[in-house]
């Protein structure tokens, strides 16, 4: 669906944070419609994920917080069409991409993992250029348009002046940056995150987390985030939708109509510290 975009690529400005990338595609519209998972285990089968339905409508930051284990990987690769490891298409129910049932990955979609997944044999700016050599985008966007994505893509992460670095000359942090970059790069309407920012330390997290406000402004797609850290989920959810422990279920789910960005401030507000209780209080009661 992704047509061939003419207009130059966004810089993206701090100082006009609402300002739509020109050339950005919006955002995608995704539905989980009774979503049950089981695996097999022991002979028997065990049930993962049990009758979840999910809309994602509006763009924004729609985090999924839920305790490990709980079955959030299992449904992010279903949104993204991806079968390894194992089976990711649902024993039941059906997720649809912009109202078409999904059964593998889709080209308005990208993901980004923990594990960041750049290729240590290539530069910082051939990582990000990487997506341009498949085919389909190959035949998709011409060469000017790659380099004018890719220094604007650059540019908003900051990375422009570590371009030809290699994966081991930088820090997880920077690295991580890569991993967005070359998501970006293909402006996804849908941008799904499993836990991208659990393996950096805390003051790097916290700057991947400002960084990804930012860029969405500038890129302003659906974005489905995986946490299972409550202060994550309250400083990044534009909505938040609690998973229950195995099965995961849908436990609560809730709108935060709170201006990005938010800070250490507001974690400690009424507001933030309410929703933390009522997290808190679903989490355990899933555990329970
Ligand atoms: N391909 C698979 N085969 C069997 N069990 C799996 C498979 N993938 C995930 N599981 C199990 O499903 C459960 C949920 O896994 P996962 O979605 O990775 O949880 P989370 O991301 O919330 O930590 C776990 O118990 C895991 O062992
Ligand atoms: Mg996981």
């Amino acid at each position: 669906m992704t047509e061939p975009v003419a207009a130059p690529a966004p810089a993206v400005d701090p100082a006009s944070p609402a300002a739509p990338a020109p050339g950005a595609v919006g955002a995608g519209l995704i539905e989980l419609v009774d979503i049950v998972q089981r695996y097999p285990q022991d002979g028997g089968e065990l049930t993962v994920i049990d009758g979840v339905t999910l809309t994602f409508d509006k763009p924004g930051i729609q985090v999924l917080l839920g305790p490990s284990g709980c079955g959030k990987s299992t449904l992010l690769r279903m949104m993204g069409g991806v079968r390894h490891p194992g089976v990711a298409s649902p024993t039941s129910g059906t997720v649809n991409i912009d109202g078409e049932a999904c059964h593998g990955p889709h080209e308005d979609v990208v993901m980004v993992f923990q594990r960041y997944a750049n290729r240590p044999d290539l530069t910082v700016e051939e990582n990000v250029r990487f997506p341009f050599r498949t085919k389909l985008w190959r035949s998709r966007i011409g060469k000017a348009e790659q380099d004018e994505r890719t220094e604007a893509i650059l540019e908003a992460v900051g990375l422009k002046d570590k371009r030809s670095l290699y994966p081991a000359q930088l820090s997880g942090g920077q690295n991580q940056r890569v991993a967005l970059a070359r998501a970006l790069v293909l402006r996804p309407r849908i941008l799904l995150m499993d836990e991208p920012f659990g393996a950096l330390d805390a003051q790097t997290r916290e700057e991947m987390q400002a960084l990804l406000i930012e860029i969405w402004k500038g890129f302003p797609c659906q974005v489905v985030f995986i946490t299972h850290d409550v202060d994550e989920a309250l400083l990044l959810g534009d909505r938040v939708i609690i998973l229950s422990t195995q099965p995961a279920r849908i436990a609560d789910d809730f709108v935060i109509n709170e201006p990005k960005p938010r800070n250490g401030i507001w974690l400690q507000s009424s507001l933030a510290n309410e929703l933390r209780g009522r997290v808190r209080q679903m989490l355990h009661q899933g555990a329970a």
